[in-house]
């Protein structure tokens, strides 16, 4: 699958989890890409990895969403490395809040869910939009896939900082296609149910099962399951589809 030969892509929170998963895909796929994370180690051993196998089109960088400093200094330091940005993946966030009552979650935690997922989100789309609408311009790409989660669709309790900033994070990708929309540069989430992964191992086994048994396809989701939809949602061939919230979730949630 050579769908993204040679396009530029930035992924944030790419050391791990989803976000490396479509960090591979996407070198996969032929695009060159800049991982970014605050898990500095890891991070840099993965682009090691990854450019042994894909001959040096990855690239690690230090980026902390929720810090505009941060982020303007790495968005940078990747559009130089990569001369332009053609795709923007908003993948990282924190859960923190899981498992806990509303009135169980600290302010701090609230806040901080809401600095790294919503703020994050919005700092590194307005970093990220000059490119992108080079990118359109020159060549027909400029793609946002803000990464969601179907928890803000249906309404998951005990998760409620995370959930309020999942449903942001959908608002916002409305708001931004309008916004970037009539530069050509289009704006789309992913919705992914309950994925096997480092960050949902420690869920009971209980609320694993109760999550299969209400999908439309009976098994376990794994990251492998959610690339395809990355990808096309960065590809040219998706140019004309903006503004929209794919749920990649084995049918849990329909809309
Ligand atoms: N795993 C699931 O079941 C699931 C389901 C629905 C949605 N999602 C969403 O998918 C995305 C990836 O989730 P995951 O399961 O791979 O989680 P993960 O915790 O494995 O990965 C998230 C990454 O974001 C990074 N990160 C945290 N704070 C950051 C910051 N301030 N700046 C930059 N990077 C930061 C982490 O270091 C980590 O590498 C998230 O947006 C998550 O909400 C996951």
């Amino acid at each position: 699958m050579n769908m993204l030969t040679n396009h530029r892509i930035l992924i944030t929170g790419a050391a791990r989890g989803l976000g490396e998963a479509f960090a591979y895909a996407a070198l996969q796929a032929g695009g060159r890409v800049v991982l970014t994370d605050i898990l500095d180690e890891r991070g840099a051993a993965l682009a090691i990895e990854l450019n042994a196998k894909f001959e040096g089109r990855a690239k690690y960088l230090h980026m902390d969403v929720s810090d505009s400093a941060s982020v303007n200094s790495a968005m940078s330091e990747a559009t130089l490395w990569l001369s332009g940005l053609d795709g923007l993946v908003n993948n990282a966030a924190i859960t923190n809040s899981g498992g806990k009552a509303m009135e169980a979650i600290n302010e701090d935690v609230w806040d901080k869910v809401m600095a790294v997922n919503v703020k994050g989100t919005w700092l590194t789309t307005v970093a990220a939009k000059p490119h992108l609408i080079r990118a359109s311009e020159e060549h027909g790409l400029g793609r946002i896939v803000n990464v969601a989660s179907d928890t803000a669709l249906w309404g998951a309790p005990h998760l409620m900082a995370y959930v309020a900033s999942k449903g942001a994070i959908v608002a916002m990708t409305h708001a931004m296609a309008r916004e970037l929309g009539e530069h050509g540069v289009t704006v789309n989430a992913i919705a992914p149910g309950l994925t096997l992964g480092e960050s949902t191992q420690y869920i009971p086994a209980a609320r694993h099962d109760h999550y299969k048994n209400g999908r439309a396809i009976k098994r376990e989701q794994t990251a492998d399951d959610i690339t395809a939809a990355v990808l096309f949602l960065l590809s040219k061939e998706s140019g004309y589809i903006t503004g929209q919230l794919l749920p990649v979730n084995g049918g849990f949630v329909m809309h």
